[in-house]
């Protein structure tokens, strides 16, 4: 554990009881969500966390030992437990964006030399040099966001909290911040933030906790925490849009097998496959006859894309619709290639586009995307990239991913997983310089060795 509190009360001088009896352990490097309506504690727990307030009652822990709330002790914890405001205006107060990540660093008695090494390393990872010299207050809510987070990154903090860290960003800016927290999970740090964006948690924490009225009412992986109904109706929450999505399924028996997807990747894996269908045909064909309905989506593409062939017509009705019998055919199965701007090289680029015949290409982070619009690529997905690019792979496309080094390997994880749990065939590889990378970082792993691409399977055929 490398964050807990015990018993934790406090009372702001008013007299408002903000937190109420709150016992917490966060494990190292998981990703967890505090999810409440507003006024139910969020913030008020996470200024007691890194100890910017004091409890009343009850213990703050970090790394096994109470809080030493001595002004040493206080720097020690805000080094290894960072926080990014809610509001970036709060956090940011320095001339330039330069001086305000280099702020951090400086009080932590760094040399020159190494500020001036952190600062650019954190402008360079977060696509942030053209604007170094730019006043923070002049910059966009998702500027200011990435500022507010290289500043807190800056000091090489354990654990980040983020006090909702998507309010009021556009959904690309949004979803830029959320690249950017999972690469930081991928690289060790545990990362703590509140939301009251429940889809947001389901789908994003590794642990929940469930706050309302100051108070914990419940916890655990999100699965659990979002399965029952009435407890988040009780915290004046709804329950994940996705999860409502599949219980109507099911329940018209689409879906089966009680599963809980956390994404549309995972929603589709979890629909069942049609077996017979109602189609228009011409009045010509006869019951027992064969149709052609050509390739199909949606529905069809567990196990990747289908053509329905000589599929036989079953009932015909007098509205010129019919009931055919489907009879599929695997087709050649959608791929899914991710490519490290870091080393972009642009007849490297090129070539592979045109070799691996891609057709969809989408961007992560803001440095592979600045580096795609000044090179004229034509990106057509820029948020909630991995998880379109699966979509589109499952029904056939030949999707290139575009990340920097960073966010490969999770991007590669992710792919991965969906292809092992779903068992849907797809082709996944690294390619260009950063297969090289996960290469040596031995990530390359024989059990997902690429497919034969132009293998054609037959299915039920008759
Ligand atoms: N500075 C303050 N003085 C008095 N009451 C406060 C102050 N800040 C927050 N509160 C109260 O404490 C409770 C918890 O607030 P907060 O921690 O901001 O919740 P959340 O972040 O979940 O919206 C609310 O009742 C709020 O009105
Ligand atoms: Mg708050």
């Amino acid at each position: 554990m490398i964050l807990e509190t015990k018993n934790l009360e406090f009372h702001y001088p008013d007299g408002t009881k903000a937190i109420d009896d709150i016992s917490i352990t966060i494990p190292e490097g998981k990703k967890v969500s505090f999810v409440g309506k507003n006024g139910s504690g969020k913030s008020t727990l996470f200024l007691l966390l890194n100890g910017t307030l004091k409890p009343k009652k009850g213990n703050v822990i970090y790394g096994g030992k109470n809080v030493d709330y001595s002004s040493s002790g206080l720097r020690d914890l805000r080094k290894k437990v960072g926080i990014v405001f809610q509001n970036s205006d709060d956090q940011l107060f320095a001339p330039t964006v330069y001086q305000d990540i280099a702020f951090g660093p400086l009080n932590l008695g760094y040399s020159k030399d190494e500020i001036d090494r952190v600062v650019n390393q954190m402008l360079d990872h977060f696509g942030l040099h053209h604007i170094k010299d730019k006043p923070p207050h002049h910059l966009s809510g998702g500027q200011k966001k990435r500022v507010a987070i290289a500043g807190v990154l800056a000091m090489d903090p354990e654990v980040i909290i983020l006090d909702e860290p998507l309010s009021n960003l556009d959904p690309v800016g949004a979803d830029e911040i959320l690249d950017i927290l999972n690469e930081l999970n991928d690289l060790g740090k545990t990362i703590i933030i509140s939301t009251h964006d429940v889809d947001l948690a389901y789908k994003w924490s590794d642990y929940v906790y469930l706050l309302s009225d100051s108070r914990l009412v419940d916890e655990g992986i999100p699965e659990d925490v979002f399965s029952v109904d009435e407890q988040v109706r009780n915290s004046a929450l709804k329950s994940p849009f996705i999860l409502d999505v599949y219980r109507e399924l099911e329940k018209r028996w689409l879906a089966t097998g009680n599963k809980q997807p956390k994404d549309i990747p995972e929603l589709v894996q979890s629909l069942n496959s049609i077996d017979l269908m109602r189609v228009n045909i011409a009045p010509e064909v006869a019951v027992g006859e064969c149709v052609n309905l050509g390739v199909l989506f949606g529905d069809f593409t567990k196990e990747g894309l289908y053509e329905a062939v000589n599929s036989r017509v079953l009932f015909k009705n007098d509205d010129g619709t019919a009931v055919v019998e489907l009879k599929r055919r695997v087709l050649k199965p959608g791929a899914i290639y991710v490519y490290d701007m870091d080393s972009f090289d642009k007849d490297e680029f090129d070539k592979i586009v045109s070799e691996y015949d891609i057709n969809f290409i989408g961007a992560m982070g803001k440095k592979s995307k600045d580096i795609a619009e000044s090179q004229g690529i034509n990106v057509v997905c820029n948020s909630g990239v991995i998880d379109k690019s699966i979509l589109n792979a499952i029904t056939g496309s030949r999707c290139l991913i575009l990340t920097s080094s960073g966010m490969v390997s999770h991007t590669a994880k992710r792919v991965r997983e969906y292809i092992q749990n779903s068992g849907i065939r797809l082709i996944f590889s690294p390619i260009g310089k950063s297969a090289a990378e996960l290469d040596s970082r031995n990530e390359n792993s024989a059990e997902l060795e690429i497919e034969q691409e132009n293998e054609l399977e037959t299915k039920q055929e008759s």
